[in-house]
């Protein structure tokens, strides 16, 4: 294959990943056309809402390149084998949740979509193609998506159809929340792959708008074991902090005085230092499990335990908040209201995968707790969902709400305003760090609970004092002082 400049690029899934990304390629390469498919009717309808307001991703700046481009060289489809067809380059980025049964379930990913997309692609593709990895995927799926094709290839050649697959891996870095801003300045683009000129060719592209000493060029295998350690390097320094959140309220310490302590050593530098109730999203955990996998697929359990810890205390942070809540409202929380503020995994998203409010919300309602929950993006259905089921929740759901509790004890609503869900209540649970809870009126909030009534902050966003002056109880997350 010589180097091809692309002119037509079909990615198949329109998610988190898919959606923004593509509106961003689309934006800096007005020469290609870009069309974005997925088999899910309702999420195609929501990415052409003629209301940029209503995008099935809340993303902050993307309605505005979405204005720039949509219909003009970015479009939303199912159709997809036609997409396929016209396709000089297709990316993969639909979804690779963990398995939740048979070989390898809790652990390894699930590539049920990423196999079905590949012989899609070999179904359907013509003359020379260029399939690029863009989900987050075990190390050597590109193995798997080559096999597939190469199978089809000589099938079509022995029909007088030549077709020449090319793959790629080309891991996405972008965090929900900042995507834009991270797809536009990215730090690095990693492309790994075998066969020189396609690599060029993917490069080419993005040389539209990202300098040309960001564009790292790998062999496969690296560039798909880079994304599962970024992410492995990441969520290792939330668990780390997290585990040092709980010495500082045993000791007296902040573990934000702390954060900036250490942060200051250049070598150790001041981001991703911020104490929570544990990390969500799609990735980390997902891509820390996969590491296990592959590990103990190895024989190095030693390595696979180290990485599995990071996840453990993950886990133990999140348990240990619904349990600090517990006592503190004297032991029970049986027909207590509690209201719980943020339920995405993460501010400036409508994101609700692995987000902690999940779990902790779980536990509150087993012991009978009546929540009202309030998220400025998360739509009550995708509350439905999440509290309903242990299994893999669509992102972007599009389901009626049913607003029912857990048990007969336990109860949870949507709540419209922050007031609404603190009314009457004897605790109020910050979970995700939106912007807007930092300067909430507590004096005129406080006034709306049952006393004694307790703040607890699991993000570090209020300030002690205005919640202390309004006669509230606070506990703070790493906070050994209050
Ligand atoms: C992550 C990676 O950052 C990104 O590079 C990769 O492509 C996908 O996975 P994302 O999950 O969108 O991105 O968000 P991120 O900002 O990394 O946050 C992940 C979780 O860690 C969130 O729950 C967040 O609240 C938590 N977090 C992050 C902390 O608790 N403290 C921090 O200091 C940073
Ligand atoms: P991510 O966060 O990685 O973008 P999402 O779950 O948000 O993941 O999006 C993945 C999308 O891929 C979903 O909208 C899903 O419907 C779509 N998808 C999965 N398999 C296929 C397929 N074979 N063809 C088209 N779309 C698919």
């Amino acid at each position: 294959m010589s180097a091809l400049e692309i002119r037509t690029i079909c990615c198949i899934g329109a998610g988190y990943v898919g959606g923004p990304t593509m509106a961003v390629i689309a934006d800096k390469c007005p020469q290609i056309q870009v069309i974005v498919v997925d088999l899910n009717e309702a999420r195609i309808a929501d990415w052409n809402n003629p209301n940029f307001e209503r995008l099935p991703v809340y993303e902050p700046g993307l309605s505005a390149v979405l204005k720039r481009v949509r219909g003009k060289n970015l479009h939303f489809s199912t159709e997809v084998n036609a997409a396929i067809k016209d396709a000089e380059m297709i990316f993969i980025s639909v979804n690779t949740p963990t398995k939740t049964k048979g070989l390898g379930a809790g652990q390894a990913s699930d590539l049920r979509w990423v196999e079905a997309c590949a012989r899609q692609v070999a179904q359907y593709a013509q003359g020379n193609t260029i399939v690029v990895e863009k989900s987050t995927l075990p190390v050597r799926t590109a193995a798997v998506i080559k096999a597939i094709l190469e199978a089809s290839q000589q099938d079509k050649s022995t029909e007088g159809n030549n077709c020449n697959f090319s793959v790629l891996s080309n891991p996405e870095f972008l965090a929900e929340g900042t995507a834009i801003q991270n797809l536009e300045s990215p730090d690095r683009v990693l492309i790994g792959g075998e066969d020189k000129d396609s690599i060029e060719s993917l490069a080419t592209i993005y040389a539209n708008w990202v300098p040309e000493e960001k564009i790292l060029r790998t062999n496969l295998w690296s560039s798909e074991l880079s994304k599962l350690t970024a992410n492995a390097f990441l969520a290792q320094r939330i668990s780390s902090i997290n585990a040092v959140s709980s010495i500082c309220e045993k000791t007296g310490a902040d573990v934000r005085e702390v954060a900036t302590a250490i942060g200051s050593d250049s070598r150790i530098g001041p981001n991703f230092l911020q104490a929570g109730p544990g990390f969500g999203g799609s990735c980390f955990q997902k891509d820390i499990l996969n590491l296990v996998y592959l590990c103990h697929h190895f024989g190095l359990s030693e390595v696979a335990n180290y990485w599995e810890s990071v996840v453990q205390l993950n886990n133990w942070q999140k348990e240990r908040i619904s349990k600090l809540v517990i006592q503190k409202l004297f032991g029970t929380v049986t027909g207590k209201k509690l209201a719980i503020l943020g339920f995405a995994f993460k501010a400036n998203t409508n994101d609700t995968r692995e987000a902690p409010a999940i779990k902790i919300a779980k536990d509150l309602l087993e012991e009978g707790a009546q929540l009202a929950i309030f998220d400025p993006k998360v739509s009550s259905s995708q509350i439905t969902f999440c509290l309903q089921s242990d299994e893999y929740i669509p992102p972007i759901a599009s389901t009626k709400a049913i607003n029912t509790g857990l048990n007969d004890e336990g109860k949870w609503w949507s709540s419209k305003s922050i007031e609404d869900a603190l009314n009457g209540a004897d605790a109020v649970l910050i979970i995700t760090e939106w912007d807007h809870f930092r300067s909430l009126n507590w004096q005129s909030l406080a006034t709306l609970m049952r006393k004694p009534a307790w703040v607890f902050d699991t993000r570090g966003v209020v300030i002690p004092n205005e919640i202390l002056k309004a006669g509230l109880k606070l506990w703070r997350i790493g906070d050994g002082v209050n």
